[in-house]
């Protein structure tokens, strides 16, 4: 059977993320109550970063830790890799020697040709292009916080990246509305975001149009890694795309706030939001952790059938 990995959200269907969120919730209860649950004693986790990280990192590493497993991270500038090796051949080795590998990287193509010759899943933990770890966590923090996502809007205030095409995959896998509202030039690109259509997502040159009757706004920062170059042009163009409190206002009495963070308050997002009442990107930062080691168990295990033959083993 062919190996499947997770390199973008339309990896998986509507009816997988509902097995994972089911799998979320218990694993996270698990957690909570301090039950030890160690399905993964056997199996090795490496992570390959080629940009910084601090959530990716802690929530893949503690959460494989959790689970029983072992975790290897290597940054590319200390390996081979950081010294031209194809990534071609480094995919055949390592995936020789571990049982499911993350990269974070540049380019989505790189990542697809690690999957290609790779002998076990694949995670991607942020490309260029996508973050689907990120939405997956994002999106059972609103399910555990308002219930279904189905038919709600959620607001994309900002710079068009790789969380924006994220959420609009979702949007598409999920049944639910984006508004996106980015500066002149900084548009979507529905090709590049990998979208079936376009009927998922509405764009608004106002941002304060976009939130109107939102769920949920969300942003992220102006100069994603690997822009530093264009930071103070961006800053200047973003300059109108900040969420402040009266864009919180105009979305539903009830919308809530996330970002993936890093935030950058004063920038993309003003202090009184990130740090208000509304906001839930601490909850929204520890479901990473939860979710993916639902993840990791569905790629590495299948699915799970019940808990009662979970707890006879
Ligand atoms: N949100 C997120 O992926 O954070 P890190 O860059 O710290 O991993
Ligand atoms: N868009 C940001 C997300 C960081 C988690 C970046 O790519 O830098």
């Amino acid at each position: 059977m062919a190996v499947r990995h997770y390199l973008q959200f339309k990896d998986f269907s509507c009816e997988e993320y509902e097995y994972l969120f089911e799998r979320t919730r218990w694993i996270k209860d698990m957690f909570k109550r301090y039950v030890p649950y160690r399905p993964l004693h056997d199996r090795t986790l490496a992570m390959v970063f080629e940009k910084h990280s601090t959530r990716t990192r802690v929530s893949f590493e503690a959460g494989m830790h959790q689970l029983g497993g072992t975790v290897i991270t290597l940054m590319t500038r200390d390996t081979q890799m950081g010294r031209g090796e194809a990534i071609e051949d480094v995919a055949r080795v390592i995936t020789r020697m571990v049982d499911i590998v993350m990269i974070r990287t540049f380019e989505q193509a790189i990542i697809e040709r690690f999957a290609e010759y790779s002998r076990v899943p694949v995670i991607n933990g942020l490309t260029n292009e996508y973050h689907p770890c990120q939405i997956l966590g994002d999106i059972y923090t609103f399910v555990e916080q308002r219930g279904s996502i189905v038919g709600k809007t959620v607001a994309w205030i900002g710079d068009s990246n790789n969380v924006c095409n994220t959420w609009l995959q979702a949007g598409e896998v999920f049944d639910f509305n984006v508004h996106v509202s980015t500066p002149p030039g900084y548009e979507v690109e529905p090709e590049r975001a990998g979208l079936y259509g376009t009927d998922h997502y509405e764009e608004f040159a106002d941002p304060m149009e976009a939130v109107k009757d939102a769920d949920l706004i969300t942003t992220d920062v102006w100069t994603s890694m690997g822009m530093e170059a264009e930071d103070a042009e961006r800053r200047h163009d973003f300059e109108n795309w900040r969420v402040d409190i009266d864009m919180m206002r105009a979305a539903r009495k009830d919308a809530l706030f996330m970002h993936c963070l890093p935030a950058h308050r004063g920038e993309e997002v003003a202090a009184e939001v990130i740090d208000g009442p509304q906001s839930v990107v601490w909850d929204e930062a520890e479901n990473r952790m939860h979710t993916q080691k639902a993840l990791m168990e569905y790629l590495l295990l299948g699915r799970i059938k019940t808990q009662g033959e979970l707890w006879s083993t």
